[in-house]
């Protein structure tokens, strides 16, 4: 009998017991070729030995020194190649251990911003619905996907969520991007009237929207819209790139992609440590690192293990392999190669309602009908009927349900490591195809 607290309690869960390029080897023998990275974090797969050196000899110099002490050469080291690759006007890194952790350090540092320069009544934020941002507390709050939030709402801090930019479903048939991009600020505009300009403190986003809605990227123009209100409103920008950052769209911040976007703070997580370690970290621009410094002198947040220096050694290693091996345009060439995979087999298919997504981050939605694009019924499960399908096929995807609503659609996200070579995308594309078609047989059976 195990003493693990799982995930899902009923559930039988496989012991992983190795990592071999991009599968993961179960005690059984059993593969899993791993097309989601996990939760898009494994982007150089499960074995890179410049990372496990990296790792081994860390420890064996220093595994661990607390940060009320110490700097680490690690974590300055880091810091250093994040910054010279990051959006102009970032120029700080705090380094935590995960994306929960880097956005609940984005929010308290955008309101001690505030505070220390004489703006205290700055007390709300304003982010989107069907957006993750994590599962602590205030990262629950700003997220807007009512399924996750439903039983914690009592104990959440007051959020207003706008809509998202969700072409697929609430652009217009006849409402060009530009129509649409000046209706989402509309909006945003007017919540922001209502609250009261002076008592917003950021806007909190996804450039590209991962776990919750299956890789959406913005139409364009929308966060440069999104930015002018925040300037307009004296307001911070807040990207959460803990799923889609460190080079999954193609580039190594997904906002480098969107036209005249400077975000004041910026999450990563997820493949900057690409699972090596547990890693994450919160970016923010010079105004705000020196308000603090010139105003109290001291961000007051902290955790034990932030900055690790083993953490921020793998960190480094993976981002400087990202670096060396040139994976930033092999992204982008097998984002591509995989996008045309996924369009040729499902291009077609009377139940995939749309094939999206950037660089090595893509998404399938699923629907009952493509002409209404009405989504199946949520009691049917299928996002989980096709993880199970897939997994039974030694597949690993991202299948998540409530794509719509939180309650409606189904979605597969895929996110396979940058290693990936041509003959593994086909071989995902395939399985995938062979799950779907066996999770709607099963559908259908449960229906009749
Ligand atoms: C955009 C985004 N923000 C935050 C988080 C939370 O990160 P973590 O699970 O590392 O706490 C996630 C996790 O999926 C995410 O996708």
């Amino acid at each position: 009998m195990s003493h693990v607290f799982y995930r899902q309690p009923k559930h039988h869960y496989p012991i992983a017991v190795r990592g071999e390029g991009i599968e993961i080897v179960d005690r059984d023998g059993n593969r899993y070729l791993d097309a989601s990275g996990g939760a898009a974090v494994s982007c150089l797969g499960h074995d890179h030995p410049r990372v496990i050196e990296a790792i081994q000899a860390q420890v064996a110099r220093l595994a661990y020194a607390h940060t009320s002490f110490f700097t680490s050469e690690p974590a300055e080291a880091l810091a250093d190649h994040l910054i010279e690759r990051a959006p102009a006007g970032l120029d700080r890194v705090y380094f935590v251990s995960g994306g929960s952790e880097a956005v609940e350090a984005a929010l308290k540092m955008a309101r001690q911003y505030f505070v220390e320069i004489g703006q205290p009544q700055r007390t709300r934020f304003i982010a989107r619905r069907q957006s993750y941002h994590g599962n602590t507390l205030g990262a629950l709050a700003v997220g807007g996907n009512p399924w996750r939030r439903h039983q914690f709402e009592p104990l959440l801090i007051d959020v207003a969520h706008v809509s998202p930019c969700y072409a697929y479903r609430e652009q217009g048939a006849d409402e060009t991007s530009e129509a649409y991009v000046a209706r989402l600020a509309d909006q945003l505009d007017q919540t922001i009237q209502e609250l009261g300009p002076e008592a917003v403190i950021a806007f909190v986003a996804e450039p590209v929207v991962g776990a919750t809605m299956g890789a959406v990227p913005p139409v364009p123009g929308y966060f440069r819209a999104v930015r002018e209100i925040c300037d307009r409103h004296g307001m911070l920008l807040i990207l959460d790139e803990v799923m889609c950052g460190m080079g999954r769209t193609g580039t190594l911040f997904a906002c480098e992609q969107e036209e005249d976007v400077r975000p004041d703070l910026v999450t990563i997580a997820k493949g900057l440590g690409a699972g090596y370690q547990p890693i994450g970290a919160t970016l923010a621009s010079r105004a705000i690192y020196e308000a603090i410094v010139a105003g109290s002198g001291f961000f007051q947040h902290g955790h034990t293990y932030m900055a690790h220096p083993t953490a921020c050694a793998a960190g480094l290693a993976v981002q400087q392999t990202i670096v060396e091996e040139q994976l930033l345009g092999r992204v982008r060439q097998q984002g591509a190669r995989l996008h045309e995979l996924l369009l040729e087999r499902f291009g077609g298919h009377e139940h995939v309602g749309d094939v999206r997504g950037r660089g090595l981050f893509l998404g399938l939605e699923l629907v009952a009908d493509r002409a209404s694009k009405r989504p199946f019924a949520p009691a049917r499960r299928l996002h989980a009927r096709i993880k199970s399908e897939a997994l039974a096929r030694g597949l690993m995807v991202y299948a998540m349900g409530g794509t719509i609503d939180g309650q409606r659609g189904d979605h597969i996200l895929l996110a396979p490591p940058f290693i990936v070579t041509d003959a593994a995308l086909e071989t995902i594309v395939e399985r995938l195809a062979a799950a779907i078609d066996a999770a709607l047989a099963t559908v259908a059976q449960a229906a009749a």
